[in-house]
């Protein structure tokens, strides 16, 4: 056994200096889990998972970057914030250390030693050294404290494609699209500019004929797009370097390493990021969907009842989910103001849906979002509100490769 092999939370806990809170036991827990079970079977993420729990329970500065991480981010499950601390660090590495992730030796847990410990270090000093003020102006600090994750994956958009293609008859003069949570607008960009960069092949399971399905969901996706004008929303900027070095860090090292994955990541983020350049651009605007202010702004440039779709994509889940869940609803209500009559609300996230029966209908939030086809999408038509939020694509992932159609419209779709 070497000094890294895999302890058990349980084991592990009782030697922590600093483990004594339920928050760090949890934290500690899912970093094991993960190890084993690493997201997209992501060998350098389970190494990385076994090296923080070493670091941990040497006691080291890690633990007070740790600790503080959970205090800040106390509303959020322990897998977003095991996934908001891969973020940054693989921020910091892919920043100092230019082999990062293509060595292969970061898929062991020893090449994660040293830029743990100096990751702790940093921040421990960055403590004892700055004001208020510049701590929040520090990168380090800022991203382990305040940054929501940020993994903007343009496959993402797939079911928003999907659901205008099903229903395209709604939609005689076209979609004005608003998306709700979108990152550095990579799914949006990949919708707008299809025809030029082509759909890849996506697979679909569960069915009575697969084959069928699958041809069917793909030549849907193929068809030309209904989309006329799109505008993103964002709590952080697209426009801002440090959000799109961020994005880069949020994803997989399996994907940094996938030269063809990071060659479309780049041709779809904003040009002025990357210097390359989408032929259709969408709209950006700053805003909290959250912020009556922020909103109020928004509409006056954009207009209410104006979008014939609206989506939360990836995002519902990263928004406070207490047990009134009040925020979540609020944040759905305000997709659903921006509707016009005949529009349709999008929601993808890693949630089931309350039966009907067992009303209040509510979204529940899956805490082990990485076990196959808990990424779901669902609807709610502004024609037919009493209808509620209905499921209609399970993905095998949230990478959206592979799909369940539960969408009763697909059956009726001529081929
Ligand atoms: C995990 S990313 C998903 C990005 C993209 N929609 C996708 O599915 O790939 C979640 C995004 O939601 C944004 N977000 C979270 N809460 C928000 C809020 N209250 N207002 C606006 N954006 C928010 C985050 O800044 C982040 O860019």
């Amino acid at each position: 056994m070497t000094e890294f092999s895999n302890p058990s939370p349980e084991l592990l806990v009782p030697r922590l200096r600093t483990g004594s809170s339920e928050a760090f036991h949890l934290f500690v827990g899912e970093l094991a889990r993960q190890s084993v079970r690493p997201p997209g079977e992501d060998r350098t993420i389970g190494a990385m998972c076994l090296a923080a729990l070493h670091e941990l329970e040497l006691g080291g500065p890690l633990c007070h970057a740790v600790e503080d991480l959970l205090a800040v981010r106390a509303n959020e499950t322990p897998s977003n914030q095991v996934g908001d601390f891969r973020a940054v660090t693989q921020t910091e590495l892919l920043s100092d250390h230019p082999d990062f992730p293509t060595d292969d030796a970061y898929e062991w847990p020893e090449a994660w030693r040293e830029p743990l410990q100096a990751l702790g270090e940093r921040y421990t000093a960055a403590h004892f050294d700055s004001t208020c003020e510049e701590l929040r102006s520090e990168r380090l600090v800022y991203n382990l404290l305040f940054r929501k994750v940020q993994t903007d994956v343009p496959t993402r958009a797939l079911p928003v494609e999907y659901v205008m293609q099903t229903r395209a008859e709604r939609f005689p003069n076209g979609v004005r699209w608003l998306n709700m949570g979108c990152g550095i607008m990579e799914g949006q960009s990949y919708l707008l500019n299809k025809s030029a960069l082509g759909v890849p092949p996506v697979e679909v399971v569960g069915s009575a004929n697969d084959t069928a399905a699958t041809h069917k969901f793909n030549a849907l996706l193929e068809r030309a797009s209904l989309i006329h004008e799109s505008v993103g929303i964002d709590i952080a900027d697209a426009y801002d370097p440090n959000t799109y070095t961020w994005s880069r860090g949020s994803l997989r090292p399996s994907e940094l390493k996938n030269q063809s994955f990071i060659q479309r990541f780049d041709a779809l983020a904003p040009a002025r990021l990357t210097g390359t350049k989408p032929q259709v651009h969408p709209d950006f605007f700053r805003g909290d969907i959250l912020s009556d202010d922020d909103m109020a702004e928004f509409t006056t440039a954009y207009g209410r009842k104006k979008f014939q779709v609206v989506s939360a994509l990836t995002m519902l889940h990263q928004v406070n989910g207490d047990d009134t869940n009040k925020e979540r609803q609020k944040l759905l209500e305000r997709g659903r103001e921006l509707l016009d009559d005949n529009g349709i609300l999008i929601v993808s996230d890693f949630a089931w849906l309350t039966p009907r029966a067992r009303a209040p209908q509510r979204l529940n939030f899956y805490r082990h979002w990485h076990e196959p086809f808990r990424y779901r999408s669902f609807i709610w038509d502004a024609s037919e509100p009493e209808a509620g939020l209905q499921e209609i694509l399970r993905s095998k992932n949230s990478r959206c490769d592979t799909f369940q159609i539960i969408d009763k419209v697909f059956d009726e779709l001529a081929t």
